[in-house]
């Protein structure tokens, strides 16, 4: 089946409503565009599991603070179009801004605890604009089940509790993150990267490397974690660390080390010259 463009919520509920009526399993992946082999496999995930596949993509201005890059968020619709027919996506829904929010929006979903804290205290009000516009497009499109990369990993345990909170009757896939060679993390934002920083982007997995290493030699102590971590990238000169998270990787939650969790999350927002790019690692504690 090619893949349908659909811009306005008229259309798509349209469009979904044949599907819903014989019983055809609606699999969702949210984006906000300029698609990698990341996003990709998220999309193949969904087509595994689904009868229909739905990739959203719409650069949400509710989750950009007001110094951030929403303006020049990179955009190519045309080459996204390509990617999801190869992929296999049955619709992609690209709404314009005024057409998801067509009025000032007055109602939000905050997750309470978990959005304010380590990457939501350094962009106030970003989770809150991910929990409502990821809520919106589920009301919107109802799906059986929608896929998420660990890539944001605060990002997935937001809509998990948001999920679980507000019985979103849908079940939420998380899909590990996909790699270049050198082990940088695919992103959208890689664009903004010159060569020089590309390669010093490496710096990120490397440390998350190192520390997994400590912790699989037996270290649960979340200082000497970070250490290992900040040790690493203070080796990269155009490395600037913005946060280090070493937390329970369930509740994210600080790690005690007396009782430490069954696994650590590490999540870490590194800027590399004018660019912030973020990591992160689950690690089983031994
Ligand atoms: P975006 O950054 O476009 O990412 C869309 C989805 O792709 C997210 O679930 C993200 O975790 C996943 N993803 C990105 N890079 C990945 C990688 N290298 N490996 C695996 N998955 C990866 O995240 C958002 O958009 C927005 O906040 C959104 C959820 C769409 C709400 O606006």
């Amino acid at each position: 089946m090619p893949l349908e463009i659909v811009t306005t919520i008229a259309e798509l509920r349209e469009r979904l409503r044949p599907a819903r009526r014989a019983g055809e399993s609606v699999g969702l992946v949210p984006t906000m565009g300029y698609l990698h082999r990341g996003h990709a496999t998220l999309v193949d995930r969904a087509r595994e599991g689904n009868d229909i596949v739905v990739t959203s993509i719409f650069v949400n201005p509710l989750q950009f603070g007001p110094n951030e890059d929403l303006a020049r968020y990179p955009r190519d619709l045309d080459a996204d179009c390509t990617l999801l027919a190869v992929h296999g996506a049955d619709i992609v829904f690209a709404p314009s801004v005024e057409e998801m929010y067509d009025r000032p929006i007055l109602t939000h979903i905050d997750v309470d605890g978990l959005s304010g804290r380590l990457e939501g205290e350094r962009r106030p009000g970003h989770f809150r604009g991910v929990a409502t516009v990821v809520g919106k497009l589920f009301n919107l499109i109802q799906p059986d089940r929608a896929y998420f990369g660990e890539k944001d990993y605060q990002q997935l345990q937001v809509i998990r509790r948001m999920v679980a909170d507000l019985s979103f009757p849908l079940e939420i896939v998380g899909v590990p993150t996909v790699r270049d060679e050198d082990g940088v993390a695919l992103s959208s934002r890689n664009v903004y990267l010159s060569p020089v920083e590309r390669q010093a982007a490496s710096v990120l997995s490397r440390s998350l490397a190192a520390a997994a290493a400590t912790i699989g030699a037996g270290t649960v102590d979340p200082f000497k974690i970070e250490a290992t971590i900040r040790s690493v990238l203070a080796t990269e000169p155009l490395a600037e660390p913005d946060l280090i998270a070493v937390t329970a990787a369930d509740s994210l939650e600080p790690v005690d080390p007396e009782v430490p969790p069954s696994a650590i999350a590490l999540m870490i927002a590194v800027r590399i010259g004018r660019t912030r790019l973020i990591d992160q690692r689950v690690v089983a504690v031994p």
